[in-house]
């Protein structure tokens, strides 16, 4: 059976569990360094299975030796973002909570995938693949298919049509300076410019931007769950059926975009291999230089961790 590890059992994680379970598509073991919590919400997930009709194994544990043998691990261990902070003012926590669990990925689960999911995305990207030192295409982080989710649902909604008709691109770093980009963005194949005028797309690219931060706010404790997880199963999915989907995600460049040695969001192809194909897109002078001022704030993190 295909095995699934997810690290972290809070709303990230414990939300992708329940996704994941869902699809039936893999056996998951959730861990967390708090006792308790990912035993609970595991049992809390099986006893659904009857209703839901998944059968697949659901275990929580404190345990990482329970990742052995771990197709994909997905980690979201980390703390969140709390109201008037930015992704980036988690580093520093977060760059520690990363390096431990990339040393149990290392001992437990050697020949896995990760897909990393804390934040700030890019810089633990770059940091799990520094630490781990798997090959790019096993390492990716979830953040382009949920900023391109927010971006489509936006869409929608302005031109009240169906989300299903919307396919939205984002590019760059899952942080203020993200590229969403109008131009590879459509409606039933149709370009966005010849369905809205440029204020009303400038309108929508904004709330894009800002969507974390908006929930965020509300919440007040804690970020988004629903969407990332939504996000992370759909990436696990592709990956473990070798549908070969492409989505936009975190990954190493080495050339591409012309970018070296940094983590950002580009399409990609998920296969059975991780990342399978980088894809890159013609970029205008505009888009090429917003994606430049996000590869410069991701490269300022990237330098602290050093
Ligand atoms: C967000 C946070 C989780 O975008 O990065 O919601």
């Amino acid at each position: 059976m295909t095995k699934v590890a997810v690290i972290g059992s809070g709303n990230v994680g414990a939300t992708t569990v329940q996704r994941l379970a869902e699809l039936n598509i893999a056996d998951i073991v959730m861990v967390d360094i708090v006792e308790g919590l990912p035993q609970g919400k595991a049992m809390d997930i099986v006893q659904a299975a009857p209703i839901m009709g998944y059968d697949v194994d659901v275990i929580g544990t404190n345990d990482y030796a329970n990742i052995n043998d771990s197709d994909i691990v997905v980690v979201t261990a980390g703390i969140a973002r709390k109201p008037g902070m930015s992704r980036d003012d988690l580093l520093a926590t977060n760059i520690k909570i990363t390096q431990q669990v990339c040393a149990n990925i290392e001992k437990y689960a050697p020949g896995s995938i990760i897909m990393t999911v804390t934040n700030p995305l890019d810089i633990i990207t770059y940091a799990a693949l520094r630490c781990t030192q798997f090959d790019r295409n096993r390492v990716m982080g979830m953040s382009g298919l949920l900023d391109s989710s927010r971006f489509a649902s936006f869409i929608a909604k302005e031109m009240n049509c169906s989300v299903r008709d919307v396919n939205a691109m984002v590019l760059g770093g899952h942080g203020d300076a993200m590229v969403p980009l109008p131009e590879y963005s459509t409606v039933s194949g149709i370009a966005l410019s010849k369905l809205m005028d440029e204020e009303t797309i400038e309108k929508i690219v904004g709330r894009t931007i800002n969507a974390g931060a908006h929930i965020v706010s509300h919440l007040k404790e804690g970020s988004a769950f629903y969407a990332p997880s939504a996000a992370i199963a759909a990436m696990v999915e592709s990956i473990l059926k070798d549908t070969k989907r492409i989505f936009p995600a975190s990954v190493f460049l080495n050339g591409e975009y012309g970018m070296h040695d940094i983590c950002l969001g580009v399409p990609v192809k998920l296969g059975r291999k991780g990342v399978e194909e980088i894809i890159e897109l013609e970029l205008n002078i505009r888009e090429a230089e917003a994606l430049q001022r996000s590869a410069s704030a991701v490269r300022e993190g990237i330098a602290k961790i050093r």
